[in-house]
C-alpha cells in the first residue's frame, strides 16, 4: 500500500486495530503493516421496526456488541492483542452515544496496553474506504461521499488535504432514500430496496423534480416532498395502492431524479477543479443507478472511476483501519483527552 499523507515520522510498520460506532454497524477490523487482515460488521437488527435508527437502542447495542465483534476481528486476522501496536478509532460525526461506546472502547484498550491512539473522522473513514484494495486513485482526485448522513463533494489533493466544494443543504441522499422507502412502506435501510424495485421500472415515467443550485450544493427537500405530494394526491383521489409496476416506476423515476443530481454537480465540478480521477464513497455508492450514471459520465471525460466494492460502501471498520494506519505512519496520533464529536466536519 502507498503512503498517504506527506513526511512520515511515526510507526513504519503498524499493526492496527479500526473501530467504528458512529451509527448503527458495529465493526472493527485490523490491518496489519498496510494490508487487511480482517473485517467484522454487526449490523444492528433492532431499529428495523422502527423504521430508522434509535440512538439510545444503537448505542446500547453497541456496548453489547463492540467486545466480541472486536475479539472475532482479532481472531480472524489471526492477531493476538499483544501484537497490536494501535488502535484507530471514529471519533466524529456520528451519534454522541454511538461513538462514546467505541471511543470509549478504544481508548482504555490503548490505556491498558500502552497502544497509540488514532482517531479518524467517519468521512475521511470513507474516502479511504477507496484505498482498501488496489488500484487506488491517483491524487489529485474529486470524491462524492455519498451516505445516510452525508452527500459531500470533496477534492483530495496530492497532499491529501481534503477540500469540501459542495455540501447538502438538507437531508443526505441516502436518508432521502430511507424517507421516500419508509413513505413506500419499504423496509430500512430502504435504499437497496429502492434501487431494487427501481431496476424494473420506467425512469422517466412520473416527471419528479431536479433541483439544481447555482453552486455545488445539494438539495434533496424538494424531490422527497414531490413524491410525498405524488402518493397523497393518489390516495385523495381514491387511487387502488399502488400494484408492482406502479412501485417499480415510481422508485425508477425517483432514483433517475436523484442521480441526475448528484451526476449534474460532480459534472459541473470537474470543470471547476483540475482532477485526475473521480472516487465516490459512502453506502448510496452502492446504487446501480448512481454507478452507471457515474461510469458514464468518467468516460465522457476520459477520467478513471473509483467505486470500493459494495461492502466498503457501508460502514465498516476495514477504511477506519486503513485510515488509521497511513496516519499511524505520518506520526498523526490521538491524545487519550480525544472526545467524540457528533458533529465533525471534514
Ligand atoms: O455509509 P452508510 O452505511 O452509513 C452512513 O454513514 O450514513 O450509508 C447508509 C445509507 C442508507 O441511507 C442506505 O439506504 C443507503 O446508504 N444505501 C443505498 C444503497 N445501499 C445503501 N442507497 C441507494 N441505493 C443503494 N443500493
Ligand atoms: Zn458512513
Amino acid at each position: 500500500m502507498e503512503r498517504a499523507f506527506s513526511a512520515p515520522s511515526g510507526n513504519p510498520s503498524p499493526v492496527v486495530l479500526g473501530i467504528e460506532t458512529s451509527c448503527d454497524d458495529t465493526a472493527a477490523a485490523v490491518v496489519v503493516r498496510g494490508r487487511l487482515a480482517s473485517s467484522v460488521v454487526a449490523a444492528q437488527d433492532v431499529h428495523r421496526r422502527y423504521g430508522g435508527v434509535v440512538p439510545e437502542l444503537a448505542s446500547r447495542d453497541h456496548q453489547r456488541l463492540v467486545l466480541p465483534v472486536v475479539g472475532d476481528a482479532l481472531e480472524k486476522a489471526g492477531v493476538a492483542l499483544r501484537d497490536l501496536t494501535t488502535v484507530a478509532v471514529t471519533y466524529g460525526p456520528g451519534l454522541a452515544g454511538s461513538l462514546l461506546v467505541g471511543l470509549s472502547f478504544a481508548k482504555a484498550l490503548a490505556w491498558a496496553r500502552s497502544l497509540d491512539l488514532v482517531g479518524v473522522n467517519h468521512l475521511e473513514g470513507h474516502l479511504f474506504s477507496l484505498f482498501i484494495e488496489e488500484p487506488h486513485p491517483p491524487l489529485p482526485f474529486l470524491c462524492l461521499v455519498v451516505s445516510g448522513g452525508h452527500t459531500q463533494l470533496v477534492v483530495v489533493d496530492e497532499d491529501f488535504r481534503y477540500r469540501t466544494i459542495g455540501r447538502t443543504r438538507d437531508d443526505a441522499a441516502g436518508e432521502a432514500f430511507d424517507k421516500v422507502g419508509k413513505l413506500l412502506g419499504l423496509p430500512y435501510p430502504a435504499g437497496p430496496h429502492v434501487d431494487r424495485l427501481a431496476a424494473g421500472g420506467d425512469p422517466s415515467a412520473l416527471p419528479f423534480p431536479r433541483t439544481h443550485l447555482p453552486d455545488l450544493d445539494f438539495s434533496f427537500s424538494g424531490i422527497k416532498t414531490s413524491v410525498l405530494y405524488h402518493v397523497r394526491d393518489r390516495a385523495a383521489a381514491g387511487a387502488p395502492p399502488l400494484d408492482d409496476a406502479g412501485l417499480a416506476d415510481l422508485c425508477a423515476s425517483f432514483q433517475a431524479a436523484v442521480v441526475s443530481m448528484l451526476v449534474r454537480a460532480v459534472d459541473r465540478a470537474l470543470t471547476r477543479v483540475p482532477v485526475r480521477a473521480i472516487g465516490v464513497a459512502g453506502g448510496v455508492s452502492a446504487n446501480s443507478g448512481l454507478r452507471t450514471a457515474l461510469r458514464e459520465l468518467a468516460a465522457k471525460r476520459k477520467l478513471g472511476l473509483y467505486i470500493p466494492r459494495p461492502a466498503w460502501c457501508t460502514d465498516n471498520a476495514a477504511m477506519i483501519a486503513v485510515a488509521g494506519y497511513h496516519r499511524a505512519v505520518a506520526g498523526h496520533l490521538s491524545k487519550l483527552t480525544l472526545t467524540a464529536e457528533p458533529a465533525l466536519a471534514l
